[in-house]
């Protein structure tokens, strides 16, 4: 078995997780087991999915496939806001775990945040707390979370989230959001980190904007000797972040990982600040509850099949 690619950092509990993961995002049911099962065979030990994606049997059965160790990965799952309030998030819990067949997830997280039913937010944010003191999840997480919400979500529970998943690449780089994480322990964890809605997705395929193909980041792949991709992940884990870039190509997979033998100077890691255009590919957080995620979705279908 190919040994741990990535390094780990120590979450605000202890728990040690990977700087880079594998995302499971788009990632159709058919191809998702042997993915998954390929990164895991290839020094991947994070895997990032949700009840959301469709595809946690697959992943779970990728796990299993894998032949990894159970103790030596690290699965993260989320939470569906339509499953949020204390009891259903209690059950959308086990669901999650059955589907994946494991006995335990390392990192749980509220997908979103219902800011106009953010109580049901928090209820679902202690029933998380509560599979925490019962040694179900090691850690707790919320995704999408702004600083407003973290505040108002810190003033009602007791636990601090060991991450918030956002979205964050060099178009989006957060800087406010990431000062009141490292303030409060909290980890940044980056979803979208090479431009997902924005790069090649499949989802969006008339994106007008291409962070891969941007002339400072392919100028800096020609001076490393590395991929676009590889490029902007070292920069995600030179700035304390973790990134969970998906893909359905192996030799990506590949790349994506292999970023752990080179350094970004600090005028390089500025150069890429500097693309901040604080441009979103994905919902914003404000807005977000099941009614717009139905439009978005529906929005995407009638472009696809435009
Ligand atoms: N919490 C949330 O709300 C949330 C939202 C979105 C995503 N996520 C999580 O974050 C993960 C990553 O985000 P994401 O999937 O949206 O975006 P991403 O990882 O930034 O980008 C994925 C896109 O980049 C392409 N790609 C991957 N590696 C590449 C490479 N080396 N060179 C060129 N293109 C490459 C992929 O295409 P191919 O697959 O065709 O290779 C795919 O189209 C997700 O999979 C999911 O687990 C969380």
């Amino acid at each position: 078995m190919v040994p741990a690619k990535s390094p780990t950092i120590k979450l605000n509990n202890g728990v040690e997780m990977p700087v880079l993961g594998v995302g499971s995002f788009a990632l159709p049911t058919i191809q998702a087991a042997d993915d998954i099962a390929f990164a895991l065979q290839n020094g991947y030990r994070l895997v990032d999915t949700a009840t959301n994606y469709g595809n946690e049997k697959e992943v779970g059965e990728g796990i299993k496939r894998s032949g990894v160790k159970r103790s030596e990965l690290f699965v993260t799952t989320k939470l569906w806001i339509e499953d949020f309030g204390y009891d259903n998030a209690i059950k959308g819990f086990e669901n999650s775990l059955k589907l994946l067949g494991l006995d335990y997830i390392d990192l749980y997280i509220l997908h979103w945040p219902v800011p106009t039913d953010f109580d049901k937010t928090v209820q679902a944010y202690k029933a998380l707390e509560k599979l925490y003191v019962d040694k179900k999840i090691r850690a707790i997480g919320v995704s999408n979370f702004t600083i407003e919400h973290l505040e108002n979500l810190m003033k009602q529970t007791s636990v601090v989230p060991a991450i918030n998943q956002v979205e964050l690449h060099p178009y989006l780089i957060q800087k406010d959001l990431r000062g009141f994480h490292k303030n409060h322990g909290i980890v940044t964890e980056c979803w979208g980190p090479i431009g997902g809605e924005l790069t090649n997705s499949a989802s969006n395929p008339t994106a007008p904007i291409r962070l891969l193909q941007d002339y400072t980041i392919v100028k800096l792949a020609e001076k490393y000797k590395k991929v676009t991709a590889q490029i902007v992940l070292r920069w995600h884990v030179q700035n304390g972040m973790i990134a969970i870039p998906k893909s359905q190509h192996y030799e990506r997979l590949l790349y994506n990982i292999d970023i752990f033998d080179f350094e970004l100077t600090a005028d390089d890691m500025a150069a890429i600040d500097n693309l901040n255009k604080n441009l979103h590919g994905g919902p914003l957080p404000n807005l977000f509850d099941v009614a717009a995620f139905k439009k978005i979705i529906a929005g995407r279908k009638t472009k696809i099949q435009a």
